[in-house]
């Protein structure tokens, strides 16, 4: 590989320590001037490569922003940004949190960063995971309770998915009908080139939804029983199962009960069964309003790993989709008329997921694939800087510039210095 890993990684030290806003990271300056749910977990995990007590900051945080039914909101507004849309105003959650923040969750990764972050020194880290602990079960709970449908874990929003605009959500976005939306003025545009953000279309049905959840006072059983876009994702399925089997083991080691925890493994791999589509032979996502699937092959499928599943049904997707593509994994199935590969979650692939994805795959035995997955990712960084996300076919850089969570991922598991813990 002809780069200089050590430059790399000091660039991407940099990286975190600029994003930095004291006690928590940004995703990337004026994109996302806020603290995000997931993103922050990646940083945590990054932070943890050269500054643990930072790392144990950056999550603590993100728990700070807990509401009292346990849900994590996927924005913390920690500071007032107008280069933002939407803000805290807009999602009409005054009084929900002891942060002003957004109504919905994203990816749970947290527990399983803290699992990594506190293998590194337990000794220094017991009593962090000892107050972590209830809060991550309490936000975990709340998954179970309402997200879960049969142990299939839920969207009400495509942020809530992390995927904004992935294909997986075409079908239950085009039920929806945003003629009242109002008018608005989207911020991401300015900052980022229009070709690779998702359309007004989206936008409008986004923005409409967010009016929907805060018409109903984010009441979880009134959305539950109202909201007409709810779809099971295999991505959010996965993540959760990684991350209470995560729970499982911290909570053990701090002499917790763990029943419950291990009740909802089990159901939780009873709702990833119900995920399998057999007519494309993947894993996919449910609308729960109709009852159909998504007829997608994307990134998170080949979470099912991650997810600690002994599943080889996955791996004639792995060979065929890697075989079409340069740069592995597109967030969605480069076959597919829908691929677009600079188009956010339509087609570019996302150094967090193959990060998710080659984890995975290590603990499943599968480690000649994870290594190819980890030096593809390394090559695609250190030929194309630490952006966002990068079209599948190239490797072109997309999306935001100098990204926390590729710079983390960097350090974490792609350089070939990671300590991958
Ligand atoms: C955005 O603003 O694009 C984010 O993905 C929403 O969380």
């Amino acid at each position: 590989m002809t780069m200089d890993a050590g430059m790399l990684d000091e660039r991407a030290r940099e990286i975190l320590r600029q994003n930095d806003r004291g006690g928590y990271t940004v995703p990337t300056d004026g994109l996302y001037p806020y603290q995000w749910n997931w993103d922050s977990a990646f940083a945590a995990w990054g932070l943890a490569q050269f500054d643990l007590d930072r790392a144990w900051t950056e999550i603590e945080t993100l728990l700070s922003g807990q509401w009292p039914n346990g849900m994590v909101p996927h924005i913390l507004v920690h500071a007032p940004d107008p280069g933002y849309f939407p803000g805290p105003d807009v999602w009409g959650t005054d009084g929900h949190g002891p942060v002003p923040s957004s109504g919905i969750s994203q990816p749970p990764v947290a527990a399983s960063f803290v699992r990594r972050i506190w293998d590194r020194d337990r000794t220094a880290g017991d009593a962090r995971v000892r107050a972590l602990y209830p809060k991550l079960l309490s936000w975990h709970r709340w998954f179970m309770e309402w997200r879960s449908e049969d142990g299939a874990i839920c969207i009400t929003h495509p942020w809530e998915a992390g995927r904004d605009n992935a294909p997986d959500w075409d079908g239950a976005m085009a039920g929806l009908d945003p003629v009242d939306v109002g008018a608005y003025t989207r911020r991401d545009t300015a900052h980022v080139n229009a070709d690779m953000r998702p359309t007004k279309y989206d936008y409008d049905r986004y923005v409409w939804l967010v009016q929907f959840g805060k018409r109903l006072g984010w009441d979880e059983a009134a959305m539950r029983a109202q909201a007409p876009f709810r779809v099971a994702d295999p991505g959010r399925t996965f993540i959760l199962l990684a991350a209470m089997r995560d729970l499982a083991t911290l909570g053990e080691a701090i002499g917790e009960d763990i029943s419950q925890v291990r009740r909802w493994i089990a159901a939780l791999e009873d709702g990833a069964a119900t995920l399998w589509n057999e007519d494309l032979q993947s894993y996919d996502a449910r609308d729960i309003r109709t009852g159909t699937f998504a007829g997608c092959v994307s990134n998170a499928a080949f979470l099912c790993w991650c997810g600690g599943l002994d599943d080889d049904r996955m791996i004639g997707q792995v060979n065929r989709v890697w075989n079409v593509i340069r740069c592995p994994v597109p967030s969605h199935d480069p076959e597919s008329p829908r691929f677009d590969p600079r188009r956010y979650w339509r087609g570019p692939t996302w150094a967090i997921m193959n990060a998710l994805i080659g984890t995975g795959m290590e603990q499943a035995g599968l480690g000649d694939y994870a290594g190819q997955l980890r030096r593809d990712t390394a090559e695609l960084i250190a030929a194309n800087g630490f952006a966002e996300y990068f079209d599948p076919t190239d490797g072109t850089p997309a999306g935001g510039g100098s990204f926390t969570w590729t710079a983390a991922v960097w350090l974490a598991w792609a350089s070939p210095n990671a300590g991958r813990g």
